[in-house]
């Protein structure tokens, strides 16, 4: 069979010469058809397939407190694609508050925050309870972060608060320096104390001797011990909660600010969004200020927070030996 077929196909009659030519033209046009098709549907050869899949939409541009995009460096080599342009509306993590409440007098603080925090009674009633009353420390000696330093009783003595917000307490240091300070200014002050009271992750390293029940470190009560052994329990109230969360809730319940002090986490991201929610609690006039601007901290982003902080908002960052002051527009 083989063989018949081999003989069959060489006796084929010869091809016309119409068609010697139409046939490798036909091919070439094919081939021409599936290069183009080809061409059309790939990517633009000046974009990387992953940018267009991956990026987010690019920010809109709001001339007024836009920073240019030569702020935002990157080795990347796309640099000419991504136009980075931030305006404060979309940095400002409140864009889902529209407002505060409208501020409550100075008087009516206290009041209000230990009726919403701790149904109607103050923390410091009937404290130290029985199980933690034999193993909390009474002592004089509170350790803090530069919370004595100078800046405390410059704008103190400026702004004569009658609401401080510290967003940072731990044992209560610079609170009760605070404290100490209204006092003897003659100042009738309500320092309100922002902390979650968990330290942070690691701390027990330097603090072992604050007690533990449980897993459970007593920062909150040994917080309470120091403000009572300092006679301060009339003037400083514990807020205990993440800084997050209690900032946006002193904002929606129209607890305002003269002086708000940054002090928590120290982390680009945590600074940013405390002194965030911080400057929004502050009344007209008010200052915000902080730590951790000229230390060893600042490069794990308290610095940078100021920074972006001030530039976005056209604010002159000051400073007062370790801290940054910014006053309110
Ligand atoms: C450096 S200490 C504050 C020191 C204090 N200002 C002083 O000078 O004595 C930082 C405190 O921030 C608190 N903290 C950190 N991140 C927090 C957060 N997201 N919410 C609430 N408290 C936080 C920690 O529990 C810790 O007590």
């Amino acid at each position: 069979m083989k063989t018949e077929n081999h003989n069959n196909t060489n006796k084929r009659p010869p091809l016309s010469p119409l068609l010697k030519t139409a046939k490798p033209a036909a091919y070439f046009i094919l081939l021409l058809l599936t290069y183009a098709l080809g061409y059309l549907s790939a990517p633009s050869a000046t974009s990387s397939p992953q940018f267009q899949q991956q990026a987010p939409p690019l920010p809109s541009l709001t001339p007024l407190n836009a920073v240019s995009d030569s702020d935002f460096h990157s080795s990347s080599p796309s640099n000419s694609v991504i136009q980075l342009t931030v305006n404060s509306t979309e940095l400002d993590s409140f864009r889902v508050t529209t407002q505060c409440a409208d501020p409550i007098s100075p008087e009516l603080v206290r009041r209000t925050l230990v009726d919403r925090l701790f149904n109607g009674t103050s923390p410091f009633s009937n404290f130290p309870p029985p199980h933690a009353a034999r193993i909390l420390r009474r002592t004089t000696k509170i350790k803090g972060w530069g919370s004595k330093g100078a800046v405390f009783e410059n704008l103190i003595r400026r702004v004569k608060p009658r609401v401080i917000v510290e967003v940072g307490t731990f044992l209560g240091a610079s609170a009760i320096h605070m404290a100490e300070l209204t006092q003897r200014l003659g100042l009738s002050t309500q320092i309100l104390c922002i902390d979650d009271f968990r330290g942070w992750a690691g701390f027990r390293d330097r603090f072992s001797k604050i007690p533990m029940v449980n897993g459970d470190v007593l920062l909150y009560y040994q917080f309470l011990m120091n403000v009572v052994n300092f006679n301060k329990t009339g003037s400083i109230l514990p807020v205990p909660f993440s800084s997050g969360s209690a900032l946006i809730k002193l904002c929606e319940w129209g607890v305002l600010a003269d002086l708000v002090e940054i002090d928590a986490g120290h982390d680009f991201f945590s600074a940013w969004s405390d002194i965030t929610r911080g400057y929004r609690i502050l009344r007209p006039g008010g200052v915000i200020f902080g730590h951790d601007y000229f230390t060893a901290a600042d490069n794990r982003g308290v610095r940078r927070a100021v920074d972006l902080f001030a530039k976005v908002n056209g604010l002159k960052i000051k400073i007062d030996g370790q801290h940054w002051v910014l006053y309110s527009a």
